[in-house]
């Protein structure tokens, strides 16, 4: 009986995943399953936040570069329950695997942290340059790999899902992070370039007390233009493509 509806579930996902482009259906941290939005067994674009994995406004992407959507996708707002915010709990320096529902297009992967203030309830990601990279890849050899290939075929290897470390000595407390694929089929044409973000509110424990300041900190928006996301897939050599934002950040050493 359980297993006839998962199975129905899945089943239910085809249209969708046939018509659109992509979404982070589960996100899985300190070994925890936390299922994204649109919820795989009821994919509903007005739904409440099923998880700790903000809403996206649909499996297609967000074109507007320099607006509040570019942050943590449309309709993206802060996830609480009687004003508590909800987080997944995450031990610096563990993995989070983001499962993407399956992906058709080319380009990097990127993932942010912000610290939330003064906590994930009430805090959009937009209010200030508090966004710091913890993980890229655009196009390059996989970890073992000698031929270069895009993030995205990459992840289509790995059947879809994203291993990000969250770095050891980063201070405990509530962050968002902000998963990404870039497709870049359109970046040649002005606001056409298609951002795939979304957000989980995470509480990151065990970690080691230091804040990330300075120049590795950047406003989202803000961090892309369309002269960082230009490309142009029919005429540009991926071996020159330089990922957008600033350099992933690292711990002090
Ligand atoms: C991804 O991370 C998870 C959790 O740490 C781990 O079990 C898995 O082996 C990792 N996969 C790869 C390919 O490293
Ligand atoms: C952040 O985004 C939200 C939702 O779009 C918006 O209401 C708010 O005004 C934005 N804040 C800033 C500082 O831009
Ligand atoms: C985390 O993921 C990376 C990349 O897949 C992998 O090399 C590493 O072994 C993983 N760490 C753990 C603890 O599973």
């Amino acid at each position: 009986m359980r297993s006839f509806l998962v199975l129905s579930g899945v089943l239910s996902l085809v249209p969708t995943a046939v018509l659109g482009h992509g979404w982070v259906h589960r996100h899985i941290l300190d070994a925890k399953t936390y299922i994204g939005y649109l919820p795989e067994s009821k994919p509903i674009f007005t739904d409440s936040a099923p998880s700790i994995v903000r809403r996206v406004g649909s499996d297609g992407p967000v074109l507007e570069i320099a607006s509040n959507h570019i942050t943590c996708n449309y309709n993206a707002t802060p996830i609480s329950d009687s004003g508590v915010s909800r987080t997944g709990s995450v031990t610096a320096g563990s993995n989070i695997t983001f499962y993407w529902q399956g992906w058709p297009h080319s380009g990097p992967i990127i993932t942010y942290m912000s610290r939330c203030t003064p906590d994930c309830s009430t805090f959009f990601g937009n209010e200030s340059a508090s966004w710091f990279k913890i993980d890229e890849f655009g196009y390059q050899a996989p970890p073992g790999g000698s031929v270069a290939l895009w993030g995205t075929q990459q992840l289509d290897t790995q059947k879809y899902y994203w291993n990000v470390t969250v770095p050891k000595c980063l201070e405990d407390g509530e962050y968002l992070v902000r998963h990404e694929i870039i497709a870049l089929s359109d970046c040649k044409s002005k606001g056409k370039c298609q951002f795939y973000p979304s957000c989980a509110q995470v509480k990151v424990i065990g970690g080691g007390g230091v804040e990330p300041s300075g120049s590795g900190l950047v406003k989202i928006p803000g961090v892309y233009t369309d002269a960082n996301v230009y490309w142009d897939t029919n005429t540009m050599d991926p071996k020159g493509y330089v990922i957008p934002g600033p350099d992933v950040w690292k711990c002090p050493t």
